[in-house]
C-alpha cells in the first residue's frame, strides 16, 4: 500500500513534548493527523491552539503551527481513542514510561496499547516510538497486540523506531536526525519506513531486532548521562585546587578527540534520568551487576544538594533570615520543561534549610509556591542570585540594576557560565562558578 500523504490519516497516541511536535510535522506533510490523549485538559487546550511548548520550526512558533494546522483540518486532538484507532491508517505511540524511585511504571504504555489492541484493523501500522527497557515490544507490547486476534506481520504490522530529538529541536531534528527502526518483519519494515520518511529525510537505519534499537536509544541516552557525570566531578576537582571549569573544558576540548559536555546544577527532563533505570530490570534479570552507570547517576543525582550547600555557604546572613533569587527552573537552558528539574531539588534543598526561594522563570508554565513572576519580585531584597537555567527573556546583562534591588553585599552562584569574575566585580556582586 502506497499512499499518498492525503490520504493517510496517522492516530499519535501521547500529546507531550515528543507527540505534539511529531503530530503537527505529518501535519504539515498534508497527512490528516488525530492526538489521543487521555489528558482532559491538555486536548481541550489544543483543540483551542493553545500550547506552551517552545519548539519552532523555520522561526514560525508551535503555537502558530497548531492553530493553522487545526484551521486546515489536518489536527485535532481527541480522548477518544476508539474513532482515532478505527478511522487510522497509520497508529503512532508516544506515551511514556515514567520512573519512580528507580522503578520503571510500564501502566501508561500498557493501557495505551491495550486500547490499540481493542480497535486495531487488518493492514494497519502500529509504530512504538516511547523509550523503553530493552525487550519490552516483543515481551509486552507485540502480546497485547496479538490479543486482537490480529498477528503481527501477517495482519498488521508493527515496528520499533527510537525517538532521538532534543526538546526545543523537535521539528528540525524529526526531519535531519538519522532514525533507527527494527519491525516484526520485511513488510512491517517495509511499512514503518515509509511512514518515517514522510517526516523525515535523514538516513534510516534498519536494525535485526527490536531490542537493538530499544537498547541503542537507552545508551545514547545512559552516555549523555555519564559524560555529564565526569564533567560535574572534573567541577569538584577544579573547584578544589582553585581554577575555573569552564576555562579547563573550553581549553581541553581544543583537542581533536576530546569533546567535554558543560556541568551544571544536576541532569533533569524526561529522558536522561531515567534511562540507567530502563536497563536495570535486564541487567538484574542477567545476574549483572553494573557498576560505572549507577555511580555516574548517583554523581548527578547529588549535584543539586552540592548547589544548595555552594548557595547556602555564600549566605552573608543565617539562612532563616536568608532571600535567594533563583533564575530558571527549567531541566536545562531555554526550555520550558521542569520535569525532574535539578533546580527544583536545588530550591527544595535551600527552603529546607530556611531560605527564603524566589524563583523567576518566564518559560515554564507550572506554578510553585516559591515561584514569582517578574525578575524584579525575584531580586528585590534578595541577598544572591543562583543561575540555575537560562532562558531567553531574561536579561542576564543588567547586573548592576539587578543589584540596586538587592541587599548589601550580593552574591551569585552561577552554574551555567553566564557571568565571569571581572563582570561580576564591576557590578559589586562576588562570584562563585561551579
Ligand atoms: N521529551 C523528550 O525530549 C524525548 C526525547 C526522546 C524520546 N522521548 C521519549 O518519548 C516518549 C514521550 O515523551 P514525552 O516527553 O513526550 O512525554 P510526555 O509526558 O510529555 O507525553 C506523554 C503523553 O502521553 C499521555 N498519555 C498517557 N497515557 C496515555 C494513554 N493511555 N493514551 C494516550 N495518551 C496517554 C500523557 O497524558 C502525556 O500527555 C517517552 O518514552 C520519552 O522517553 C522523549
Amino acid at each position: 500500500m502506497n499512499l499518498m500523504e492525503s490520504e493517510r490519516q496517522v492516530a499519535i497516541f501521547g500529546l507531550g513534548f515528543i507527540g505534539l511536535p511529531l503530530a503537527l510535522s505529518f501535519a504539515l506533510k498534508g497527512c490528516r493527523v488525530i492526538g489521543v490523549d487521555v489528558d482532559e485538559q491538555l486536548v481541550q487546550d489544543l483543540n483551542k491552539g493553545v500550547t506552551y511548548h517552545l519548539e519552532a520550526k523555520d522561526g514560525i512558533p508551535i503555537q502558530q503551527i497548531l492553530k493553522e494546522q487545526l484551521a486546515a483540518g489536518r489536527f485535532r486532538a481527541t480522548t477518544d481513542p476508539e474513532q482515532a484507532t478505527k478511522s487510522s491508517t497509520d497508529v503512532i505511540v508516544t506515551v511514556g514510561v515514567p520512573v519512580t524511585d528507580g522503578i520503571p511504571d510500564y501502566s501508561y504504555i500498557r493501557a495505551a496499547v491495550q486500547t490499540i489492541a481493542s480497535y486495531l484493523r487488518p493492514g494497519q501500522l502500529v509504530l512504538i516510538r516511547s523509550t523503553v527497557t530493552p525487550g519490552t515490544t516483543r515481551r509486552l507490547l507485540q502480546p497485547i497486540l496479538e490479543s486482537s486476534g490480529l498477528q503481527a506481520e501477517r495482519d498488521f504490522y508493527l515496528a520499533y523506531a527510537s525517538e532521538r530529538i532534543a526538546e526545543g529541536r523537535a521539528f528540525e531534528e524529526f526531519e535531519n536526525m538519522p532514525t533507527l527502526v527494527a519491525g516484526a518483519g520485511e513488510k512491517s519494515l517495509k511499512r514503518a519506513r515509509e511512514v518515517l520518511s514522510i517526516v523525515t529525510r535523514a538516513e534510516i537505519h534498519e536494525a535485526s531486532s527490536y531490542e537493538v534499537v530499544e537498547t541503542a536509544k537507552v545508551f545514547e541516552n545512559i552516555s549523555r548521562d555519564v559524560d555529564i557525570a565526569m564533567v560535574n566531578e572534573f567541577a569538584v576537582f577544579t573547584k578544589a585546587i582553585g581554577i575555573d571549569i569552564f576555562e579547563v573544558i573550553r581549553l581541553a576540548n581544543t583537542h581533536k578527540r576530546v569533546n567535554l559536555l558543560q556541568p551544571g546544577p544536576g541532569v533533569g527532563g524526561y529522558c536522561l534520568p531515567n534511562a540507567l533505570y530502563y536497563l536495570l530490570p535486564r541487567a538484574l534479570e542477567a545476574n549483572l551487576n553494573l557498576r560505572l552507570l549507577p555511580v555516574a547517576r548517583r554523581i548527578n543525582d547529588e549535584t543539586p544538594r552540592r548547589i544548595a550547600g555552594l548557595i547556602l555557604k555564600n549566605l552573608p546572613v543565617p539562612p532563616s533570615r536568608a532571600k535567594v533569587a533563583v533564575l530558571g527552573i527549567a531541566m536545562k537552558d531555554y526550555s520550558n520543561d521542569d520535569r525532574l528539574s535539578p533546580a527544583l531539588k536545588v530550591i527544595q534543598f535551600l527552603e529546607s534549610a530556611g531560605v527564603t526561594v524566589a524563583a523567576y522563570d518566564p518559560a515554564v508554565p507550572h506554578q510553585y509556591p516559591f515561584k514569582v513572576n517578574s525578575l524584579e519580585d525575584a531580586l528585590r531584597g534578595a541577598n544572591g542570585i543562583a543561575v540555575l537555567a537560562r532562558q531567553k527573556n531574561i536579561d542576564y546583562e543588567k547586573l548592576t540594576e539587578f543589584r540596586k534591588l538587592m541587599k548589601e553585599d550580593p552574591f551569585i552562584v552561577d552554574t551555567r557560565n553566564v557571568y565571569n569574575r571581572r563582570q561580576a566585580k564591576a557590578a559589586g556582586f562576588r562570584l562563585e562558578t561551579l
